[in-house]
């Protein structure tokens, strides 16, 4: 599903932010990304569907390489949720929000308006889906944000800290809904606990390499990370 060689990344004013990653992810297979503040997750996530561009190094996604040329077809096969969620909520309503990625695809409307409703019930937003998205919660947004992605029906999810501002319950229906879903699920996050729920193997970032990497219960106990 995902595999990285050498990759090597700074920023224009920065050094060197990742140091030469190797990954590799399975198909089917859910990991969590786990580091300090810092260390490069979001850095590395936010390569794996061209957001940023490789500057040294190889990465196959979907078992497509990751190029100018692919990014288009890699992007349709990888639902991301951003860190920062709410900036990917832009439309007047968070069911025009939900139902936009369908419509792109040349899902009908009504289609689309069913299946976007369905998703905003499960997320808990029904009641919201003709309110303005920016002036919902921050939990809010980001259930918002993470149901448009999910109804995209990506093979492979990305999330760059899904648990933040969730309330504990909002955590657990989160870890749930995750594993219901049988894709690849990569998941950015300081949630230890979540990272227990939702993964099976974990990869332990540190400035910008891999240190460590292994059952996710075995990595959170080697690096006192609960
Ligand atoms: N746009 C940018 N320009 C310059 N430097 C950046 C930029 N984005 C991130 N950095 C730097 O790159 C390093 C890695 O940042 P990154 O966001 O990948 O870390 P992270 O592991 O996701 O951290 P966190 O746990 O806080 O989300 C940090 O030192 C950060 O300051
Ligand atoms: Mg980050």
């Amino acid at each position: 599903m995902i595999r990285v060689r050498d990759l090597h990344y700074r920023y224009s004013d920065s050094g060197p932010i990742l140091r030469g990653l190797d990954f590799t992810q399975a198909a089917g297979e859910s990991v969590a990304l786990l580091g300090a503040n810092g260390s490069g997750k979001t850095t590395f996530a936010l390569h794996l569907n061209g957001i940023l561009q490789c500057q040294q190094g190889e990465i196959e996604v979907c078992g497509i390489r990751l190029q100018p040329e692919t990014l288009e077809e890699v992007r349709r096969k990888v639902g991301f949720v951003f860190q920062s969620a709410e900036n990917q909520l832009f439309l007047p309503t968070v069911l025009e929000d939900a139902m936009f990625g369908l419509l792109n695809q040349g899902v009908p409307a009504a289609q689309a308006r069913s299946l976007a409703l369905a998703i905003l019930e499960t997320m808990h937003l029904a009641e919201y889906a003709d309110r303005n998205p920016f002036h919902l919660s921050a939990g809010e947004k980001r259930r918002a944000a993470l149901a448009g992605v999910l109804l995209m029906e990506p093979e492979l999810l990305i999330l760059d800290e899904p648990t933040t501002f969730l309330d504990p319950h909002g955590i657990r229906e989160l870890a749930v809904m995750l594993n219901r879903q049988p894709i690849s699920k990569l998941i950015v996050t300081h949630d230890a606990r979540f990272a227990l729920q939702t993964t099976t193997r974990a990869v332990f970032f540190d400035k910008g390499r891999i240190l460590a990497e292994g059952p996710t219960p075995e990595i959170i106990d080697r690096f006192d990370w609960l």
